[in-house]
Order: structure tokens, then sequence, then C-alpha cells
């Protein structure tokens, strides 16, 4: 029997990102004890990848700004699939969200006049992203860990959760963990498991995600039996750095061009006019005249197309890229140093101006950057009740980037920080609600030595598999045949790749002991990895439409019916694999009428 220790807590959030400090915080606020388990160390989150800001209708630079128009907006972006409640709810608290994050100490660039101010992003009709110049998430991350940790909650840093625990009437009541760093288990018991995890962007091979974003917290959903929808749109950020390839997929902030920069082909031509979908024709500018005239007086309603919602303007990359019209390293140029003076581009965007100095030898004052699509989000995940969070399993909640719904098809840029913050609050409210009703479980020895057993399962072959040679062949894999555009004769072959995958991750072989050994740590985030990664295919297969984060080259139009349905999927059987996986379509709730009526209103 492998030894382990035990912790108990009324919630246990798993993942310490915007999403897992918010609900630890309301949590902790309802009285409950609060456990925070996170796979990195405190700070180290996906979170500080959006750079630019918050998106929240505060109307300080454009007074007109309010709810109603972010919530359009974002089900517009989504391409009309998004749960419409989450949405709204979204839009409706993402402003008392950030005066919050204000009076907690976040430092928001201001105003002439003292207030928050807040920057043009992509898709979004009005300037309404608040910001830290270009480090926003890291801003919000430094402000909400100060809060948690104050408030006396218990951190378990480094420490990685490798499968959930059932009660046995179904209802998600602890988790067994490892200490990354020593290896030793952690049985965490708890009355409420709030999943907040992140994404899924390491099975890519280009991403702007980092070495933690394997989607464990989706692979522990699916296995615990919860829905899963979405999960066909993945996100690719059109600007990603592409040179020099050690840093290919770091992210180039949208920022840039919210503050003014443009997209050139190698000719010099600024392509994404030749790009302009119908449903944004009447509000983006036919001509560069019309968008300079937006840029610098900002009377007119129409916008750049470089600030098009981001599956638009990844695609339009891709598409000049294909035609032969590249920058030299198979990107394109983001060009803000002929339009703006060197002294706003280090104020504004210092990160950038740094990233590029020391990692690419490029002064973005001086010359454009080079930029593609970099993997970046999932909008699918586990489908959750708009108001509290709930899963489709008893005792399990979820928000952030694990949860689906809020962003349909597609996510507006700036969304994503304003809804960890709304959905982690209600996350952790109704977690320590559930909580309060509930006793701690008990898990007999027998269950434990199962779950450590397979865990530790690497160490007893020999001469097997790499981990590493199967995780580089996954991200190649996923990259090719479930990147940007897809088809169906490629899915197919994807979900061959992966059953192939699956069965040699049965053999593969860790040298060394369980002292953090990242071989290991590799072996057991591939099970997570290959979870998700099918997930995504048999969504993607049977979404015969392009639509938002999921382009099929072989059904290039969106398809009217399709728009009105979820791909569900479900697992049942034993983790990782043992066991059968489905999608099914099912209808996505509809919009009341009140709502339906706000994009009748802009039409008129
Ligand atoms: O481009 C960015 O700064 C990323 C923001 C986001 O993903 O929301």
């Amino acid at each position: 029997m492998a030894d382990y220790e035990q912790r108990d807590y009324d919630v246990l959030v798993i993942g310490a990102g915007g999403a897992g400090l918010r609900a630890a915080i309301e949590a902790r606020t309802e009285g409950v004890s609060v456990g925070l388990v996170c796979k990195s160390l405190l700070g180290k989150a996906h979170t500080v990848m959006a750079e630019g800001g918050i998106a929240a209708a505060m109307g300080n630079v454009y007074p007109e700004d309010n709810w109603k128009v972010h919530f359009r907006d974002t089900m517009r972006g989504g391409k009309m699939i998004n749960n419409w409640r989450m949405a709204q709810l979204h839009a409706q608290e993402a402003p008392d969200r950030v005066m919050e994050l204000e009076e907690w100490g976040a430092l928001f660039d201001r105003t002439a006049d003292g207030r928050i101010l807040q920057r043009d992003f992509g898709g979004h009709r009005y300037a309404r992203l608040a910001h830290v110049g270009d480090r926003t998430g890291l801003e919000m991350i430094r402000t909400l860990q100060h809060r948690a940790v104050q408030s006396g909650i218990d951190v378990m840093m480094e420490c990685k959760v490798y499968r959930l625990l059932k009660d046995d009437d179904g209802t998600v009541s602890g988790a067994v963990a490892y200490w990354r760093e020593s290896g030793r288990f952690i049985v965490i018991r708890s009355k409420a498991v709030v999943l907040a995890t992140g994404g899924v962007g390491k099975s890519w091979k280009i991403t702007s995600n980092s070495w933690e974003s394997t989607g464990d917290g989706h692979a522990l959903a699916i296995w615990a039996g919860a829905d899963m929808i979405d999960m066909e749109f993945v996100q690719f950020h059109p600007t990603g750095m592409v040179w020099p390839p050690s840093v290919r997929g770091l992210l180039v902030t949208e920022g840039v061009r919210g503050d003014g920069g443009v997209l050139r082909n190698r000719d010099g031509k600024r392509f994404m006019f030749d790009y302009i979908p119908p449903m944004f024709a009447a509000e983006t500018a036919d001509t560069e005249e019309e968008a300079e005239r937006w840029y610098t007086d900002r009377q007119g309603a129409r916008r750049p197309p470089d600030l098009l919602p981001r599956d638009e303007v990844a695609r339009a990359i891709n598409a000049e890229v294909k035609a032969g019209r590249g920058s030299p390293h198979g990107g394109v140029f983001l060009d803000i140093g002929s339009r703006r003076s060197a002294d706003y581009i280090k104020r504004r965007l210092p990160s950038m101006y740094k990233q590029f100095k020391e990692l690419a030898d490029v002064d973005i004052t001086v010359d454009p950057m080079e930029v593609g699509p970099t993997c970046h989000y999932i909008m699918g995940g586990v489908r959750v009740d708009a108001e509290t969070a709930a899963t489709t399993v008893p005792g399990l909640f979820a928000a952030g980037e694990v949860a689906g719904g809020m962003h349909g098809a597609n996510r507006l840029g700036g969304n994503s920080l304003s809804d960890l913050v709304v959905f982690g609050r209600r996350a952790g409210l109704a977690a320590a609600n559930y909580a309060k009703q509930r006793n701690l479980a008990t898990f007999s020895d027998k269950l434990i030595e199962e779950i450590t057993t397979a865990a530790l399962s690497p160490f007893s072959s020999e001469g097997g598999e790499n981990p590493y040679t199967i995780h580089a062949e996954l991200q190649d894999m996923m990259q090719s045949l479930v990147g940007i555009i897809r088809t169906h004769d490629e899915l197919v072959q994807a979900e061959e790749h992966l059953a192939r995958f699956k069965e040699r991750l049965g053999r593969v072989s860790i040298e060394g002991n369980r002292q953090f050994n990242p071989g290991w740590h590799m072996a057991l985030d591939l099970e997570s990895m290959l979870t998700v990664s099918t997930a995504v295919t048999m969504a993607a297969l049977e979404r015969k439409e392009s639509r938002g984060g999921h382009t099929r080259d072989d059904y290039p139009q969106p398809d009217p019916e399709l728009g009105k349905l979820n791909m569900v999927i479900r697992f049942s059987g034993e983790p990782p694999f043992r066991g059968e996986m489905s999608v099914t379509p099912e209808p996505i709730p509809e919009m009341p009428d009140e709502l339906k009526a706000l994009f009748e209103e802009q039409q008129h």
C-alpha cells in the first residue's frame, strides 16, 4: 500500500488561476474551510497570458456602452451558440468584478479624469478592456492571490490532482493527488469540489499555453461522468510569435492591434480588408482611409478589420500564408512602429517591447513583428448551470476555461478575465452552500490503493515507450490534423492516431524514482491530454459545418440547423481509457424574447 497523507476541507478548489482564486475567496467568505491545489507555483497561471485587459461595459471611455451591447458582442463573437444566460450574467456582472479588483488593490491604467481606462479589442463594439499596460492578467493574479492568502485558505502548491473521488451516492467528495516534488500521495476529502484548471493547449505544437495546460480538469470531469459541451471549438489566437523557433507560439497581445497596430502581408498590403465576413460588414471599415479615421477620431461606427473577432483574423492569416504571401518565417507582419511613437509603444505595451527585443532582437518601435496563429484557448468544457456553475455531477462545480458554454464557438479577447471572476465568484458561493449541507465521505483503503497503484504503474514496466516521444507526436498530430482547418478524413486519421497513442501510453516506462520525476508527471499528464484530444476530435467530426473556432474545409459554411445544437460528450467507464466516449447533438437553451430583441434592435 503506497503511503499517503490525508487532508479535509469543506471546499476543494483545483486550480489557482483567476477562476480558482476567485472561487476560493468567495467560498472562504462564506465561512467554510477551503483547500486550493495548484499544479504549479502559486501565481503562475495561464491567466497572465490574457495580457491586454478585462472586458467590462463600464462606459468610462464610451458612455454609450452598457451590458446589453457587451452581451450582444459576446453572442455574435461566439456565433450565437453561447449559453445565453452565462453571456448575460457575464456582461451584467463584469463591471462590479472589475471595481472589486480595484478595491482589492489592482492598479489599472487611468483616463485623464482618473477613471479606469478601457482599450479596444477585437469584436467589442466599444473600447471596454480595463487594463494594466499589457500585463493585466498578471496584475489580476497578484491581486487575487494576496486576497486569497489573506482570507485564510490552505494552498497546496506543486500538487497534481490525479483522480476525483466519489461518495457511495455518486457525489464528488474529494480527490487523490500527489506532490510533484516528493511523489507522495495525498487524499483530500471535501464536501464540494470546484474545477478551475484552465485549458488544454499543450496538446498542440504551437501554443501560447505553458506546461501546466494539459487539460487535467477537462479530463477529470469527463472521467467523473460530467457532460462536456463545445469541445470542438478551440481558439487559435491570431498573433503568436513565429520566430525564433524556441519562442514560437508565445502570445503577442491583441492590445497591439487595439492600440493601433495593423496586419500586413509580404507585399505590405493590409490584407484584412479582403476578409471581412458579411456578418460584420456593416461595422467594419471598407477602406484604409475609413479605418484610419476610426483610429484617429473614433467618430465613425465602423472599425478596422484588424479588430475582427479572433477566429476571422486567424483564418485570414492562415490563408495569406498558404497563398504564399506570408513573412519569411511563415507568419505575417504586425506593424505598430510606423503608426505610433516609440514613447507610446513603450508606455502602452512594455512587455511586448521587451519580449521582442530580448527574444527576437526586434525593436517593435521601428520594425514590424512576425506573427501567426497560436493555440490559446478552448471554448468547450464542462456543461454548467449558469447561476451556480454546478456541473451535471453532484458536488462538482466548474469555472473559467474548464467550463463550457459562456463563449460559444469563439471567445472575444478580454472576455476570459471577466469570465474568471464572474463565474469563479458564483462557483465558490454555490460550492460553499452545497458543502454546508454535506458531511465528509470515507474511502476504503482498497480504493485508494487501486488509484495509487495505477498512478505508479509506469514505474513497473521496463524498456517501453518514452512519454516525451508520445507527447511530441501528439502535438504534431493535433497541430496538423485537428488544427485551424479540419476535414473529415484528417479527423478520422486523428482518431486512429489517438487510439495508438493510448495503447503506447499503456507501455510507457519511467526511470528513476518518484521524487521530482518529470517523465512520470508527463506520463500521467498524457492520460489527460489523450482524453481531451479524443473529445475534441469526436466533437469536431460530428460538427459538419464551419463556425467560430471550428473550420471544416469540407463544410465551409455555417449550417443554421447545427447552430441550434451543442455537441455533448459523455464518458462511461473507468479512467483513463477503459470505457466508451460518445457524442450527442443536443439543443442549446433558447434565448428569451427580450434578449432576442437586442439583436433586432441593432439591425434597425
Ligand atoms: O491578446 C491578449 O492579450 C489576450 C487576451 C485574452 O485572451 O483574453
